[in-house]
């Protein structure tokens, strides 16, 4: 009798959990690049998932690997590098796929955004060739329908003048334009996964600021999931829902943006948001730093990389990575000697 409501409550519970499905799956994941000296291990069995809609920071020290976990994720680790683990995109498994195999959504489902333009720009072709080939070849659209789309998107990302912009080639556009033709370069195929690392380190803190708003806006208008890669935390403020530290190729701690800046917990984290300069203070005293360099990539010694830094290091610090621990709303902790429980009022 009861199989209508029922059948209703099951279909809509179903609804409920693919809604929250995530896009992206990333387990285990760990870089080793091979060097005549020995094998280096660049990422180490990191695991996050990204949801559609979402904007999820990776923030860390230069070398803790955030280039390498977005790289692997596309197919273009250097040649002698290699990724290990899992990641499912829409339920694909991506990683250690060939080029030729990821050729069909890399640059259209799936896309990312380099710190430097010329990375994925071709001086040698203009600007209007190199937007319009992405069109007819990923989506079948004729020359004169992919032309008009990329001029509605050259606008979008507030180039003046697309319509004659269009015909110019990459170096006749300002480092801030050049950066934009890449943001709608990567977005022309209306992404549904979208990667950036570092996008706009290159340019001045007004284009900065700018861009990020932009790609932050585009990215909400397309529903996509978008890690962006940067050690700028003012970045991850201004654009980010959650943020994943990592330090020495390891997932640190991992949060809402919210818990990540008024309540972190790991003592990287809480070294990471000292020695960045608060945006809303005037002025600037001198800087805090973590003391100490971070260990060289490794991540085959035992215990924690950060220990050898930390404040907090007791022994079993340099025996045992402490376990990435999980509250029950998705926050996580690496860390012996920092308790994850909520220690709030
Ligand atoms: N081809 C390579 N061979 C050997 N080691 C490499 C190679 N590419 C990267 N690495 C090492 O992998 C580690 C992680 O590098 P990665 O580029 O991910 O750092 P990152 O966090 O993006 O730093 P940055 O903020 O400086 O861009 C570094 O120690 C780096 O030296
Ligand atoms: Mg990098």
């Amino acid at each position: 009798m009861p199989s209508t409501p029922m059948s209703g409550d099951v279909l809509s519970e179903a609804r409920a959990t693919n809604a929250a499905a995530p896009i992206l799956s990333v387990r285990d994941l760990s870089v080793r690049f091979k060097l005549p000296q020995g094998a280096v291990t660049a990422v180490d069995r990191v695991s996050f998932d990204l949801h559609r809609g979402e904007v999820v920071g990776i923030v860390g020290e230069s070398g803790s690997g955030k280039s390498q976990i977005l790289l692997s994720l596309m197919g273009l680790l250097a040649s002698n590098g290699s990724a290990t683990g899992s990641a499912r995109f829409e339920n694909t498994e991506i990683l250690g796929r060939t080029a030729k195999e990821l050729d069909g959504i890399r640059g259209s489902a799936m896309s990312m955004i380099f710190q430097d333009p010329m990375t994925s720009l071709n001086p040698y072709m203009r600007v209007s060739d190199q937007l319009t080939e992405v069109l007819m070849v990923h989506q079948g659209k004729s020359q004169r329908e992919a032309l008009g789309i990329a001029i509605d998107l050259l606008d979008r990302v507030r180039i003046p003048e697309a319509r004659r912009r269009i015909g110019l080639y990459p170096h006749e556009f300002s480092g801030g334009m050049r950066q934009r033709v890449m943001i709608a370069m990567a977005l022309l195929c209306r992404p549904s996964l979208l990667f950036a690392d570092e996008p706009t380190t290159a340019l001045d803190v007004t284009v900065q600021a700018q861009i990020l708003e932009l790609l932050g806006e585009l990215a909400r208008d397309l529903d996509a999931a978008v890690a962006i890669v940067t050690h700028d935390l003012g970045v991850i403020a201004r654009l980010c829902d959650r943020v994943i530290v990592l330090y020495g190729g390891r997932i640190m701690e991992q949060g809402t943006l919210d818990e990540i800046f008024y309540d972190p917990r790991h003592p990287y984290t809480k070294g990471l948001l000292a020695s960045t300069p608060r945006l809303d203070e005037r002025t600037h005293g001198e800087l805090l730093t973590i003391p100490g360099q971070p260990r060289a990539a490794m991540g085959d010694l035992p215990g924690c990389p950060f220990s050898p830094r930390c404040a907090l290091r007791t022994a079993p610090c340099d025996s045992a990575m402490p376990p990435l621990v999980a509250d029950a709303g998705g926050r996580r902790l690496a860390c012996h000697n920092s308790p994850l429980e909520d220690r709030r009022p």
